[in-house]
């Protein structure tokens, strides 16, 4: 399968990409996390996104697109995968849709996670991430790990992304519904779009969303 999954900051977008594509044995493919890995990385890419995550804006489309190409090109994503977090303005959307009608693929579904703003900042304030691998992620009251301020799946240290202050998220936050929410009625308007509650617990979620996905498979 193909999918795209979209919904505001702290939405729980990376926590149910971890389990679905799991699931549905597919790779998790996170512009987010690979902006994060390059930045630690220190690598050129890195370099040129950092500022723009700082500041809670989009990185610009011409790094970004040829970024997810590259990681969509990958043997592993041949069979399908599961992007979180791309595209995430128009102008990504189109030219996600030029890179698979070139390789001849095509979406299978657009899973919107729906969440009011009230809950999104009380899970991103308790969010803690790992230094290793941004993909691993915890909450302090949600999803606490076994041992305080340790990743329970590679014991790396847990902080908290600098972009996850409240100033920077309000700013994500905006950035979302500007450019990102107009992608929703763009893949509306092709029929792709299957829309769920991220309320309620993290299994709970998951479950809605297989159901949800085998309902329009
Ligand atoms: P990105 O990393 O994509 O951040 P985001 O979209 O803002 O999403 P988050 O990672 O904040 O949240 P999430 O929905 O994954 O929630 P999570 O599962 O962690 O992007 C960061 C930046 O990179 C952007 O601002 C931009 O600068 C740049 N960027 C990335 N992609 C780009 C693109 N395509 N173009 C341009 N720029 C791009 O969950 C949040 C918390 O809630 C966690 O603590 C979790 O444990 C907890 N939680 C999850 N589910 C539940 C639940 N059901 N109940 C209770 N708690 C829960
Ligand atoms: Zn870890």
């Amino acid at each position: 399968m193909r999918i795209v999954l979209v919904g505001p900051p702290g939405a729980g977008k990376g926590t149910q990409a971890a389990y679905l594509a799991e699931n549905l044995s597919i790779p998790h493919i996170s512009t987010g996390d690979l902006f994060r890995a390059n930045i630690s990385q220190g690598t050129p890419l890195g370099k040129q996104a950092q500022e723009y995550m700082r500041a809670g804006q989009l990185v610009p489309d011409e790094v970004t697109i040829g970024m997810a190409e590259d990681r969509m090109n990958q043997p592993d994503a041949a069979g399908g995968f599961l992007l979180d977090g791309f595209p995430r303005n128009l102008a990504q959307a189109e030219a996600l849709d030029g890179y698979l009608r070139e390789h001849d693929l095509s979406l299978d579904a657009v899973l919107d996670l729906e969440v009011p703003e009230a809950e999104v900042v009380k899970r991103i304030a308790g969010r803690r991430t790992c230094r290793n691998d941004s993909a691993h992620t915890f909450h302090v009251e949600y999803k606490k790990p076994e041992a305080e301020g340790v990743c329970d799946e590679c014991g790396g240290e847990l902080y908290q992304r600098e972009d996850d202050s409240e100033e920077t998220v309000r700013k994500r936050l905006e950035v979302y519904h500007r450019e990102t929410e107009p992608i929703i009625d763009y893949y509306k308007s092709k029929g792709l779009v299957v829309t769920i509650s991220a309320l309620g617990k993290v299994n709970e979620v998951t479950q809605r969303a297989m159901d949800a996905l085998a309902a329009k498979a």
